[in-house]
């Protein structure tokens, strides 16, 4: 018996930022797997071309991108140059960032403008673009990372960062308002502590994760991932401007 699940992301194709490692990286690659059509886009191009090769080698469509997300001045052209590999984009994954662990009393305004430009302004900017881009095409999926932090503060990462990725579920349900009459979802994934690059530069990949983490362990860019493909995915096709805790039960 054929069960929805099989090639259920056929036809569509995904501009994943960040793709280059972590969670952007499985997020690609499980949308992939699933059918779609991959654009992986990060500054970091040799990671992000390494990646594409080894989905094209396993029979997948997947392309890569040099972007910078808050190169604002060309992130229009970036966004066409996206969309003209396969014509389309039918699912957004914004995942590019960056954290800090600088104690309160010393972040400076460089570094707060650094943060909210990548972590908040460019998730806006990007996403305005490929709305655009959704609204003509009649409908899209727009996902966006979010974190833990937005929801309890930020302990282990820059208050600058919280305070950026509270933001972004805010623009996320600001873009699900806004796109809902056109057939464009917009929901964002709260991972909690996930061992990624990122994850290993936090203090708290130093603990013992049994110590404070209810499920026990540390969580993996896999398990985000399928929090992704379920936004990705027509499973969500009555959800919007929704949030979901990928955690380990660290925040409820
Ligand atoms: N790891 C965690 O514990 C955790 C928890 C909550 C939220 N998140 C969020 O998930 C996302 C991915 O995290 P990760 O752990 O995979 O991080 P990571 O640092 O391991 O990977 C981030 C990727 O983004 C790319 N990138 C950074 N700045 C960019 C820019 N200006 N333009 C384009 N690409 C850029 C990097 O090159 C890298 O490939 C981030 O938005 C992060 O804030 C992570």
């Amino acid at each position: 018996m054929k069960n929805i699940f099989d090639n259920m992301l056929e036809g569509k194709v995904a501009l994943v930022t960040g793709a280059g490692r972590g969670i952007g990286e499985q997020c690609a690659r499980r949308l992939a797997e699933c059918g779609a059509s991959v654009i992986l886009a990060d500054l970091n191009f040799p990671s992000v071309e390494e990646v594409a090769a080894d989905l094209t080698a396993q029979g997948a469509q997947a392309r890569a991108l040099e972007c910078n997300v808050a190169d604002f001045e060309h992130l229009e052209e970036k966004v066409e140059e996206a969309k003209a590999f396969f014509g389309r984009i039918d699912i957004l994954v914004n995942v590019a960032g960056i954290t800090g662990s600088t104690p309160i009393t010393e972040i400076t305004q460089e570094s707060w403008d650094r943060m909210m430009n990548i972590d908040l302004k460019a998730m806006f900017f990007l996403t305005q673009a490929v709305f655009k881009i959704m609204k003509e095409q009649g409908g899209g999926k727009l996902i966006h990372l979010s974190s833990l932090a937005a929801l309890r503060g930020g302990r282990s990462s820059d208050a600058s960062y919280a305070a950026a990725k509270a933001g972004v579920l805010n623009l996320s349900k600001c873009f699900a308002l806004s796109g809902a009459p056109y057939g464009i979802y917009s929901n964002a994934v709260c991972p909690g502590n996930i061992l990624t690059p990122m994850g290993k530069s936090l203090s708290w990949s130093q603990k013992d994760p049994k110590t404070y983490i209810p499920i026990g362990r540390y969580g993996t860019a896999e398990d985000v991932s399928y929090a992704v493909l379920f936004y990705a995915s027509p499973m969500s096709d009555y959800v919007t401007g929704d949030a979901m805790n990928v955690n380990g039960g660290l925040y409820m």
